[in-house]
């Protein structure tokens, strides 16, 4: 092998570092700095540059890729066997764990814990040896798991090298790998179409892209990771769980959201309740709170026992699956027209909410797994999504249930419905049809569009029926006096609706491309092209051409998009929208993030953002950034706006009075320019 010359070596070591360091803002810190077109180039660059030269360095960003499929996984002992968690299913439970907790340290003092979420994922250990990962293991059977390092180190998240100082000699990081809810959907509607079998949940689905034997398939799969404790290690000591958390943010590893210090059972059980109500907005699944004992010289002296610590226990939230009795199939018609299954259900109590009807996915489905009337059924309630039958329990049949027959006519508008060819939903084609009509309103009034808080789906079909709205561009011509000859309607709710009206007339583009309910657009696809086009008439005179040119926009969505702005009468709702007052602003990232980066370097306006806003925090801090400004964590003389949005923390306003630094609202924050805040 020909000698590689110095120069060259520094350069891949270089284009090494400097990729590393951008995979991880762009996959650990959700804030890429340059754009993937510069990161494709420098990729490309040292990928040529290793192919020319046979020199690849352990930690280079193209070892995550391209090892050639198993024959069968190796098995691997871990030094330390990873142990389980024992469970508590109540706050009195709670008590109870650390009442034995306290008297097996025999002390009366408040104990200190952390609470993490409890993600429901496939736990891993991965070792680095000299600052690189070296093996990736399964738990297996706690003592040997099984080698996956190859299907690990796709996981653009997890540090290939540590980039510390002093990197430990060596160290077992444990944690959880697992998938977002709509990543684990989307898959499932992947693999549905290719007629593969579906994955139960998202636990399932990561267990089956883990143990992939080919890596190749294990990246196409999104997989996350939440690091919350180590093995064997050597040359580094922590004293608590907490220094360890640190350590693993430092050395770049995710770890659990939302994880807290709690002393004594009271804040204990508070830190659950607030994970617990997190629960339900989390984009991935989380069944629990891991409580731990925080000092690790305690946690050796609680000890081990068989495989459950004594210094450590999950506490479980309710299921989110109940089994009940299925009462009827009705036909729903969707805004695009697409007819499908809704199960009535005997209402039942799934993770604090009633649920009272589920999705059956599609007619097909009904007839494969022979769903009756009269079924009892496994119903799930997985984030925010619509709960969903996933299966029937046969063994509860009785004899008295009856299949089900569906229609040949939408059931709102009466027409004969139609199957596309390779659809698997059917579809009412009337243009006139009334519920489609309805859904479009409901849609384009919800929190995720135009968020016209009072207006829901209640008050939009009492609109729709009384005839005062066919469209929605309707709303925006309604009158007080109108509003108040409806039932439920007093002088001040219909104020307040009148209200609520004009204030969604100011919003971000892409809300508002997300409320024309274009077909397969849904609030991702929305960001997307929010992201891409400054304006909304820039997007309608976009072509098919170049919608498809945009990254994650293919060729079904670019064709649906495409086809709306081609609807004459979808340009003239929009332009009467425009006409009576629309006022588009765009929190998004619009700014390309080259420039952004250059302005992080320049003496900035500092801003401090306090309280909940209609947008994620993280848009508006985005936002600010766009704009050319600063975030700060805290308030200082040197701080040039506080943002306040709603319940905004006391102490924040106090100091920025007493400090004398000007307080804006949202609203204010969306109106200020990028000029206006460069010659304050
Ligand atoms: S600590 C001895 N922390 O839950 C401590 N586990 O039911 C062992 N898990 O096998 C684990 N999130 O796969 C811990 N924040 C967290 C966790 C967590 C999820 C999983 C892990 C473990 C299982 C035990």
């Amino acid at each position: 092998m020909a000698k590689i010359p110095n120069k060259t070596k520094q350069e891949i070591e270089c284009l090494v570092r400097i990729l590393n360091h951008h995979c991880y803002f762009y996959y650990v810190k959700d804030s890429p700095i340059i754009s993937d077109e510069e990161y494709d180039q420098l990729y490309k660059k040292l990928k040529d540059l290793e192919e020319q030269h046979n020199f690849i360095l352990p930690d280079s960003p193209t070892q995550r890729v391209g090892a050639p499929p198993l024959e069968k996984f190796v098995r691997i002992k871990h030094k330390e066997p990873m142990l389980s968690l024992g469970n508590v299913f109540s706050k009195d439970e709670v008590r109870l764990f650390n009442k034995r907790t306290k008297k097996a340290l025999k002390t009366k003092e408040n104990i200190t814990y952390t609470v993490e979420p409890k993600y429901d994922g496939l736990a891993i250990e991965l070792t680095y040896k000299d600052g690189f990962l070296v093996k990736a293991s399964t738990r297996g059977d706690g003592n040997y798991g099984e080698d996956v390092t190859q299907n690990i180190k796709t996981i653009n998240e997890i540090p290939l090298k540590l980039e510390i100082e002093y990197p430990p000699e060596e160290i077992d990081i444990r944690g959880e790998v697992y998938m977002d809810i709509k990543e684990f959907e989307s898959l499932n509607k992947k693999r549905e179409e290719e007629g593969e079998d579906k994955f139960a949940n998202p636990r399932n689905a990561t267990a089956g892209s883990i143990r992939q034997l080919d890596s190749s398939i294990t990246a196409k799969r999104k997989l996350h990771i939440a690091c919350y404790g180590i093995g064997a290690v050597k040359g580094i000591t922590f004293k608590t769980q907490c220094d360890l958390f640190k350590w693993l943010r430092t050395s770049r590893f995710p770890t659990p959201q939302g994880a807290k210090l709690a002393k004594g059972t009271k804040e204990v059980n508070k830190a659950i309740n607030e994970i617990q109500s997190l629960r339900n907005e989390l984009p991935f699944e989380v069944d629990g709170a891991v409580i731990k004992v925080n000092d690790f010289s305690l946690q050796k002296q609680l000890g081990v026992k068989t495989r459950e610590p004594h210094w450590a226990t999950a506490f479980k939230f309710p299921a989110k699956r109940k089994t009940t009795k299925l009462i009827n199939i009705e036909a729903s018609v969707g805004r695009q027209g697409a007819i499908t299954p809704v199960a009535n259900l005997e209402p039942v109590e799934i993770a604090g909410a009633t649920v009272s009807n589920a999705s059956l996915h599609n007619w097909d489905e009904i007839q494969r797994k022979d769903i009756r009337i009269g079924d009892t059924v496994e119903v799930e309630r997985a984030g925010d999504v619509i709960p969903h039958v996933i299966a029937i329990i046969t063994e509860k049949r009785n004899g008295s249930e009856t299949p089900y027959y569906y229609s040949q006519r939408c059931p709102a508008c009466g027409s004969l419905i139609i199957r596309e060819e390779d659809e698997v939903a059917f579809k009412c084609i009337n243009i006139n049809c009334n519920a489609q009509a309805i859904e479009k309103i409901k849609n384009f009034a919800s929190k995720a569009a135009m968020d016209i808080e009072g207006l829901g789906e209640k008050n939009v079909e009492l609109l729709y029926s009384s005839g005062l709205i066919n469209h929605f561009v309707d709303l925006y011509t309604l009158k007080k006096e109108d509003i108040l000859k409806l039932p439920r309607f007093a002088k001040k709710s219909a104020q307040n609706l009148i209200n609520a009206i004009e204030n969604s007339k100011t919003t971000t583009l892409y809300k508002f491309i997300y409320s024309l309910g274009i077909k397969d657009v849904g609030e991702y696809a929305a960001r997307l092209l929010a992201k891409h086009y400054e304006t909304i008439n820039d997007l309608c005179k976009a072509t098919e051409r170049e919608l498809k040119k945009i990254e994650q926009v293919g060729d079904k969505v670019a064709s649906s998009i495409s086809s709306f702005f081609s609807n004459q009468d979808n340009i003239e709702a929009i332009n009467s929208i425009i006409n009576l007052g629309l006022k588009l602003q765009n929190p998004d990232f619009t700014l390309p993030a080259k420039e952004r980066t250059s302005e992080l370097l320049s003496d900035r306006i500092s801003f401090v953002v306090t309280g909940t806003f209609p947008e994620d925090r993280k848009i508006v801090k985005n936002y600010i950034e766009s704009l050319g400004g600063r975030n700060v964590g805290s308030i200082s003389k040197s701080t040039d706006y506080l943002v306040v949005g709603e319940n905004p923390g006391p102490s924040k306003l106090n100091k920025a009075k007493k400090l004398g630094i000007k307080t804006i609202s949202y609203n204010e924050l969306m109106k200020l320019t990028k000029d206006e805040l460069n010659t304050k």
